[in-house]
């Protein structure tokens, strides 16, 4: 079996608020291997200024985990990446190299502002795909202007952006309104990555497993295997989705 692929994970050691040390990454990596995962995506937060890159740090962090990795869990495939908080400086850090892209290809992970208004969202989204980038949209639950009404998300779709939800999210453990909403967007088709989004062991851990069967019960087989395997291989090959 292929195994499921997580996009958006905090994996990397001491580098922002995910895994504190080498020991809880790879203890992270062991959890996220029996659940199933065997392609992880490492996003780091990266808050891009010109002239202030992090890339070197986060690189030389991430080979170093790799390494460790490959000892201990040879089936598990670690892939670079970042989680970007979106500013007007995203598109040049990505266009110079300096803000990491998801495993190399034209997928990039973005976060706002929860409270940010849809105008904004939308543009900053537009200068993006406009940039030849494919952006994804972190947690999307998270936004609630943009959660209103699921006809704004089928702009940003049609558009050309991509929706992440975290699998807590959708099994409740992130409060009523966010099951309520990952509830919608799953109802509605739209929704194109389901990731753990974790950052340790206890309170945000890298698991899959009951997201995955409630999925599989309540919206099929084939939207599942969409929302946890084959959306993500696509974006691995830097397919469209
Ligand atoms: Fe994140």
């Amino acid at each position: 079996m292929e195994g499921y692929i997580d996009i958006h994970s905090h994996i990397i050691p001491k580098v922002d608020d995910g895994a504190e040390s080498t020991e809880t990454a790879l203890r992270m990596l062991a959890l996220a291997y029996r659940e199933g995962v065997r392609s992880m995506i490492a996003t780091p937060h990266v808050s891009y200024k010109k002239n202030e890159s992090r890339y070197r740090q986060l690189s030389a962090a991430f080979s170093k985990l790799q390494e460790k990795s490959e000892q201990e869990l040879p089936d598990l495939k670690l892939y670079f990446g970042s989680e970007i908080y979106y500013s007007q400086d995203t598109v040049h850090g990505l266009e110079t190299g300096e803000i990491p892209t998801l495993a190399g290809t034209s997928y990039v992970l973005v976060e706002f502002t929860p409270s940010c208004e849809y105008r904004y969202l939308k543009s900053s989204l537009q200068n993006l795909v406009m940039s030849g980038f494919k952006p994804i949209i972190a947690h999307v639950e998270r936004y609630y202007n943009l959660n209103k009404e699921i006809r704004m998300l089928e702009d940003l779709v049609a558009m050309g952006a991509y929706l992440q939800s975290n699998a807590m999210s959708i099994l409740g453990e992130n409060g009523r309104e966010a099951k309520k909403v990952t509830k919608s967007i799953l109802k509605s088709g739209l929704l194109h990555f389901i990731a753990t989004d974790s950052h340790n062991e206890s309170s945000r851990p890298p698991k899959l497993e009951k997201c995955l069967t409630m999925t599989r019960k309540r919206y099929g087989e084939k939207y599942a295997a969409e929302l946890f395997m084959n959306n993500a291989r696509k974006l691995l090959n830097d397919q469209y989705i």
